[in-house]
């Protein structure tokens, strides 16, 4: 695809070629992610972050990334605090931001609402996550790390098996995830979660039609056991009619090193999009693996700005600008690896 002004609405935009452009020009984005040094090629360039949504990592990794290639960030981080709560419209919204911003990511609660708003923006959009549908550059970053890490093991995506636990009926991110890797070959997925939350019937039928294996269970201890990564999502609760009702499947499928031992290959790799539910009552990732080598969620969380800088170049078409528009960082970056 041809990135340059390009809105990023949804993964099934991408070919595998893309995606494998992305994740070269992530790689790229290295020294400025490390701190060793600043790019100076979004100069003067604004982002419009608009958060409709809780959001933490997505908001500021973002942000974060937008600053590292040097351009500054206008954000509103609340519906609550925008015009949206007196009635306005996105098209009104999209009209009048986009005449603010060179680019704008946006997060709202409603599926679809982000491709509506990207049709009325001047400028271009990417979704940070539209109701259950997609996040796309969650999965990108979710598919950058597996790679990396099934790389460290000398394995690689094709042929892999990956189990997807907990809420995928509402998770958009386990949507986005397996739209994805659809574009890759043979993957096993198997598929954890409780009968009324499993994944929507459309991508599992996607999947198989692409040629990929897809396992639906409600028996943890079975779609554990053979699995390259597993991938823990939380009970979305705020897509429930009420908290009550998401009380029903919290706290139902858990990891914790025990199960880890008893139940998983020794060298599978732990992902989480975040944020984890550390209340007692759902706990879906215990913190007794925090120390563990295969749990890989914070360099999963680190990786989102490697690849949030890449879609900023590309879609702004600055990737052979970056590398040569650097100053270097003066400031004491050494704990940050340790
Ligand atoms: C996810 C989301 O917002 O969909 N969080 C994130 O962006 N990393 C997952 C979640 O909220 O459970």
């Amino acid at each position: 695809m041809d990135f340059r002004g390009a809105h990023i609405i949804s993964v099934q935009q991408f070919q595998r070629s893309d995606v494998e452009r992305i994740f070269s020009v992530a790689d790229s984005m290295e020294p400025f992610a490390r701190r060793k040094q600043v790019s100076k090629a979004l100069d003067g360039a604004i982002l419009g972050n608009m958060f409709f949504e809780p959001s933490t990592r997505t908001r500021v990794s973002f942000g974060c990334a937008f600053n590292m290639l040097g351009g500054h960030v206008r954000e509103t981080a609340e519906a609550g605090a925008s015009s949206i709560t007196k009635g306005e419209s996105l098209y009104d919204t999209a009209r009048v931001i986009s005449g603010y911003s060179d680019i704008i990511v946006m997060r709202h609660p409603r599926a679809g609402s982000v491709a509506e708003f990207a049709e009325a923006s001047r400028v271009p959009v990417i979704n940070g996550g539209d109701g259950v549908n997609e996040h796309p550059s969650q999965a990108l970053l979710d598919l950058y790390t597996i790679r990396k890490e099934l790389e460290s093991r000398q394995r690689n995506i094709d042929g892999m098996r990956i189990g997807m636990v907990g809420d995928l009926k509402h998770g958009r991110t386990v949507h986005s995830l397996s739209r994805l890797l659809r574009l890759y070959r043979d993957i096993t997925f198997n598929l954890i979660s409780p009968k009324q939350l499993r994944m929507t019937a459309e991508i599992v039928s996607e999947l198989r039609q692409a040629g990929h294996t897809v396992i639906e269970t409600e028996d943890m201890a079975r779609g554990l056991h053979d699995n390259d990564t597993i991938y823990l999502t939380r009970i979305q609760e705020e897509r429930f009619a009420s908290r009550l009702e998401a009380d029903v499947y919290r706290g139902r499928f858990r990891l914790n090193q025990a199960i880890y031992t008893r139940h998983c290959q020794p060298n599978t790799v732990i992902m989480h999009p975040m944020p984890r539910d550390t209340r007692a009552e759902a706990n879906e990732l215990d913190e007794d693996l925090n120390q563990h080598p295969n749990l890989a969620i914070f360099r999963q969380a680190d990786n989102g700005v490697l690849v949030r800088m890449a879609l900023f170049a590309l879609v702004l078409d600055v990737v052979d600008q970056a590398p040569r528009q650097v100053q270097e960082a003066g400031w004491y970056t050494g704990r940050r690896f340790e």
